[in-house]
């Protein structure tokens, strides 16, 4: 069956939407020097005109694939499938691409997931912890304005892994990272982002500080704050 590349002259003309087809993602992340980023949990990707997700998922693919590599026995890498999801960021205009996107990013790592541990070693936490990663790095904006579609700054977590099992989530608007101002640098403004997984007739809410506590990989989805 041939791919779908486009869905409307008129998105063509209006947005610049043209999917990129397999054969073409698998070109570009065959080079070297693309490779060689794929093949690390800590390396960072953001697309910042995701699409439905054709390359972050060929990424986050080939980066699980690299995990499996890298683990030192089931725990660890059920921690490691984690850590280089948390590494894969995307920006989407269109509300019908974005919901895509992440049912793409979910359905991919939960087929893996579920092919490489079996029931007795599934754990519905890391599933859990997945589904609060993938929402709070796949955003509903414009990349050009730094914005949500609620009209709020767009805002991404790192997720900076803490000793062997644990990780620290902090948040920075993409404006400020774009700036220079992070994830490295002071400037750390937040406002709640467009929950990806909760209805989207919800009135966005004021903009507040969350202080994330260090918690094992598997944690991540109680959103523990200080
Ligand atoms: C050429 S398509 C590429 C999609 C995907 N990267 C792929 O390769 O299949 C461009 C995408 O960018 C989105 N887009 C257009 N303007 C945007 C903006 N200012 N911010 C974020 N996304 C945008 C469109 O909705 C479209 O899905």
């Amino acid at each position: 069956m041939s791919e779908k590349i486009i869905k409307s002259a008129d998105r063509v003309k209006n947005i610049g939407e043209v999917f990129t087809p397999q054969k073409t993602v698998d070109f570009m992340l065959d080079q070297p020097e693309i490779k060689a980023k794929v093949n690390s949990l800590t390396a960072t990707f953001l697309e910042p005109s995701a699409g439905e997700g054709a390359f972050l998922v060929e990424i986050l693919k080939r980066k699980l694939l690299y995990a499996k590599t890298q683990a030192n026995g089931k725990k660890d890498l059920q921690n490691k499938f984690l850590q280089a999801l948390s590494t894969l960021y995307g920006i989407e205009l269109m509300e019908d691409n974005v919901e895509m996107l992440v049912m793409n990013m979910v359905n991919t790592f939960r087929d893996v997931y579920f092919k490489t541990f079996s029931p007795e070693e599934q754990n519905q936490k890391i599933l859990n912890s997945a589904n609060v990663i993938i929402s709070a790095n796949m955003a509903q904006g414009n990349a050009l304005t730094y914005k949500t579609a609620t009209g709020n700054p767009i805002v991404f977590s790192e997720w900076k892994p803490v000793g062997k099992s644990k990780v620290q989530r902090t948040e920075y608007t993409f404006e400020s990272i774009v700036n220079g101002n992070g994830p490295t640098g002071t400037v750390q403004e937040h406002t709640e982002q467009l929950d990806l997984f909760a209805d989207f007739d919800t009135e966005p809410e004021e903009p507040k500080t969350r202080n994330y506590v260090p918690v094992k990989w598997e944690d991540i989805y109680k959103q523990l704050i200080e």
